[in-house]
């Protein structure tokens, strides 16, 4: 059985997502190491469980094979979830990365469907959602996180009737054209359909998932509420689905910033690059949504003609290694590594680098340090969900200067409409972005910076979290849907 075992602790508040916020390492001795996971979630999530009393996570330790037994870490109790070597190729490589996450964005590369990968998908979701159930308390809240984990929410309302279901999705949800294509799509639109609320990044999402499931299942609904059709006593079940832009923990980097040490990091990091005039700065994980290989050949080009001079200007390109066993990603590397050691060639000033490439992490004070030495950020994706890099940019700069790049198709063009706003495909329109970027007088730097940042700092992750929680007790409650089905 799921129910709490009256002897096991339980929690209020239980997360679940298919990484834990750290990941574990085994060093060349044998020992554990802990290292912070990779990406905007865990950013996002992380500072959110810090302030939640005794909440506690569920998800994956980043390796196959036998899980490490469940631990405290800064006052959450985090329960790794086990994912086998199959598991991991069919259900995160495979269904995971190499089809929803494609699909999603999309299609920027071809989705690859496989029924043995949906198989594994089907185990892998069932696993999370036997982890969660026993450990939610009576009446508790589960909060469910991404595209990998979208069949949970109803697993667990079939475990157990008593509980609160949220779901947030981190990524876009695709129109439903787009989604049509998926093999499966209503076993998908189904499993979320077991949350009470649903939450998207932007208005757009919201409205493509919600029309997918009037197309696809022909559900009953009003404005954002859908009716679905319930199991047992209750006739229907009501779920709502609203649209939260997810943020980042805005005070706590703008501290950052402040630091005199992480200031005199800054200033030593452009010493490092020979005191250029100007540096631009790119920030993602390697990833093919984020328009990197578009944004070099802009600075390619922007260099061939003569209109950036690599003396005065020098670009940082940071790209965290990311899904590196699948294919799409292996090929991207490639591309990406070629080019900068072309344009290093044809351009780089004898002793430094016209593009410097850093393909690791930084931990969060080395990264403010770059925001903080950069004139320029560029964020270029081709689709993506929010983007955090492009708020932490902002939050760096209390001092109101430098420019903000970034891509009409990142979920953050929604609020941040006072960055340079561009279609990342254009690559003229890139070009004169970059350009226009690196001219900009100060005076109006600071006022598109005041603007961003006053957007920045006001809506941060803790009210993202605590308005998507107060919804979902609302929801809750006003709808009943925590009745039994
Ligand atoms: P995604 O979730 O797709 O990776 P986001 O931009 O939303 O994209 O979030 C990325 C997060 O990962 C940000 O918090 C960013 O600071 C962090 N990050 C990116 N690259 C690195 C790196 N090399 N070292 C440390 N943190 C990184
Ligand atoms: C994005 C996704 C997250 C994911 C992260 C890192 O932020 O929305 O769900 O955790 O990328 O990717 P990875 O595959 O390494 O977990």
């Amino acid at each position: 059985t799921s129910a709490p075992d009256p002897s096991s602790p339980t929690h209020e508040l239980v997360v679940v997502a298919n990484r834990l916020p750290v990941d574990s390492h085994t060093l060349p001795d044998g020992a554990t190491e802990w290292v912070t996971s990779p990406g905007g979630l865990v950013t996002a999530m992380e500072s959110v469980m810090r302030t939640v009393d005794s909440g506690a996570w569920v998800g994956w330790a980043g390796a196959p094979g036998e899980p490490p037994a469940p631990f405290e870490a800064d006052g959450m109790s985090l329960y790794p979830v086990r994912l086998d070597q199959q598991d991991v190729e069919r259900y995160y490589e495979g269904f995971s990365n190499a089809t929803l996450w494609p699909l999603y964005h999309d299609v920027i590369v071809d989705p690859e469907f496989h029924r043995t990968w949906w198989d594994a998908y089907l185990g892998a979701n069932r696993r999370f959602a036997e982890a969660a159930a026993p450990v939610t308390a009576p009446g508790g809240t589960v909060w469910v996180h991404d595209y990998q984990l979208q069949l949970v929410p109803l697993m667990i309302r079939e475990k157990r009737t008593d509980v609160r279901i949220g779901f947030f999705n981190h990524i876009p949800f695709p129109s439903v054209e787009l989604f049509s294509q998926l093999p499966k799509r209503n076993s998908i639109l189904r499993g979320l359909l077991g949350a009470d609320l649903l939450g998207f990044q932007r208005e757009s999402d919201s409205l493509n998932f919600v029309a997918a499931v009037r197309k696809l299942l022909g559900y009953h609904v009003e404005g954002m509420t859908i009716s679905v059709p319930g199991l047992g006593a209750a006739p229907v079940r009501e779920v709502e689905v609203r649209t939260f832009p997810i943020s980042i923990d805005s005070a706590a980097v703008s501290a950052l910033a402040e630091d005199p040490q992480i200031r005199e990091r800054a200033v030593q990091l452009r010493h490092d690059l020979g005191d250029p005039e100007k540096v631009v700065l790119g920030v993602d994980r390697l990833d093919y949504t984020k328009g990197i290989r578009h944004r070099l050949k802009a600075w390619g080009e922007l260099l061939d003609d003569g209109l950036i001079d690599p003396h005065d200007t020098v670009m940082i390109q940071v790209a965290t290694p990311s899904r590196e066993r699948v294919d799409a990603y292996k090929q991207l590397r490639d591309e990406v590594e070629l080019t900068v050691g072309r344009i290093n060639g044809e351009h780089a000033p004898l002793g430094r680098p016209a593009v410097s490439y850093q393909h690791h992490s930084f931990d969060r004070r080395d990264m403010t340090a770059l925001y903080m030495a950069a004139d320029v950020v560029l964020v270029t994706a081709l689709r993506d969900g929010m983007n955090l890099v492009a708020k932490e940019y902002v939050a760096s700069r209390p001092d109101l200067r430098g420019v903000l790049v970034l891509s009409e198709f990142a979920g953050a063009a929604d609020e941040l409409r006072a960055a340079v706003l561009v279609n990342p495909h254009d690559i003229d329109e890139l070009k004169s972005a970059i350009l226009r970027a690196l001219a900009m007088p100060a005076e109006e730097q600071e006022e598109a910076m005041r603007s961003l940042r006053h957007q920045v700092m006001e809506n941060d992750v803790q009210n993202w979290a605590h308005d998507f929680l107060e919804r979902l007790e609302q929801t809750g409650r006003l709808e009943g849907s925590s009745a039994p089905v």
